[in-house]
């Protein structure tokens, strides 16, 4: 994509506004940690790893708010914010995870000038974000071998350069299939009710020159069942250590399909969406959105009004419906909880 979608300053966060693609490209500032907050709930950032670096940059705003504070007082206050950004949005790990590390880097460097300390903070989240789009690039080079010549690829919500710091997750799979000379079609659904496979998949994948139809989701039923879907690649904002992935609502339905289509289903997703502290998928936490997600579009009302709204913005998807996780350390199949445990940060083959 030739626009950035963040760009860690100083003195501010810019971040594209995704609220406003593709009518639009404009970069909201986030000059303190609470404008940070203030775009992740707005989803003005969205996507699990773009939450996550624009949160570690949150850190280093809130750090540099606080930093005429003395001692135990900058700590504490410090904590608040952290405790803060980290309830912003509670499905995607990325963002806890951002935040824990960055906590590190604080912990270990309390002892400096808060201006060296600010530094490390910076460099941290740059570090953060950097590493981001390495990863998604060698998780592509990895993945793109699970898509066939000439495949029907379907996907859902957006997971490219937009929804990470660059390149993309599920998007970064299929940009390598095509970067690699593969034939592909990609079949992208609109993801109701925010619309991110319309706005911002459809928009990337123009951007990039990839072959893309797009469906509204109850399509796909049709199309796996005409035999023009080959694989299913899809990102993830929470997986648990037994496999069981939590993404965009709709995900798990897809999942339901291909298994009664026999297609391949794939999640792609970086190690630090994995969640080793989780048995399995019953203990995410799904966020429930604005009813007025649903009841209403552009401010006007489709729904009559008072009439009970169900808007859970993600699912579970069981590990059995899932043919493969594909990550920067390699694609984990089943049993899922050994395949997991072996690229742990840490673990043995780390
Ligand atoms: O509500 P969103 O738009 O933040 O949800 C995003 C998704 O569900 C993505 O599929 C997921 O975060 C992976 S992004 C690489």
């Amino acid at each position: 994509m030739k626009w950035d979608t963040m760009l860690l300053e100083e003195n501010c966060l810019k971040l594209i506004d995704q609220r406003k693609i593709p009518q639009q490209i404009e970069y909201f500032r986030a000059e303190n940690y609470q404008q940070v907050i203030f775009a992740i709930k707005e989803m003005v950032v969205r996507g699990a790893p773009a939450i996550g670096a624009a949160a570690a940059h949150g850190v280093y705003l809130a750090a540099r708010e606080l930093r005429e504070l003395e001692g135990d007082i900058f700590v504490k206050e410090l904590e608040k914010a952290l405790q803060e950004l980290g309830n912003s949005r509670p499905t995607a790990v990325n963002l806890i995870w951002g935040i824990r590390r960055m906590k590190k880097v604080l912990t270990s460097n309390l002892d400096l000038p808060r201006d060296e300390l600010l530094q490390k903070l910076l460099s941290a989240a740059r570090d953060i974000a950097r590493e981001d789009v390495e990863i998604n690039k060698k998780l592509g080079d990895i993945g793109q071998e699970i898509i066939p010549q000439g495949a029907g690829v379907l996907t859902h919500c957006n997971t490219g350069a937009l929804a990470t710091v660059g390149y993309g997750t599920a998007l970064g799979v299929i940009r390598a299939a095509h970067s690699a000379g593969k034939e592909i079609s990609v079949f992208v659904d609109e993801t109701r009710p925010r619309l991110q496979g319309a706005r911002l998949n459809a928009f990337e994948l123009k951007e990039e020159g990839i072959p893309a139809t797009l469906i509204v989701d109850s399509t796909a039923a049709v199309l796996m069942r005409e035999g023009k879907v080959d694989v299913i690649v899809v990102g993830a904002d929470r997986i648990a250590g037994n496999g069981d992935t939590a993404n965009k609502i709709g995900t798990f339905m897809l999942s339901v399909l291909a298994r009664a289509f026999e297609i391949p289903f794939y999640i792609a997703a970086p190690v630090s969406t994995i969640d080793f502290d989780l048995k399995s998928g019953q203990e995410i936490e799904i966020e429930e959105r604005d009813p007025a997600e649903i009841t209403h579009w552009e401010g006007k009302p489709i729904a009559p009004e008072g009439v009970d709204v169900f808007n859970p913005a993600f699912d579970v998807t069981p590990a059995q419906n899932i043919s493969g996780i594909i990550t920067e350390k390699g694609i984990i199949r089943a049993p899922y909880t050994e395949g997991l445990t072996r690229i742990k940060p840490g673990g043995d083959s780390n």
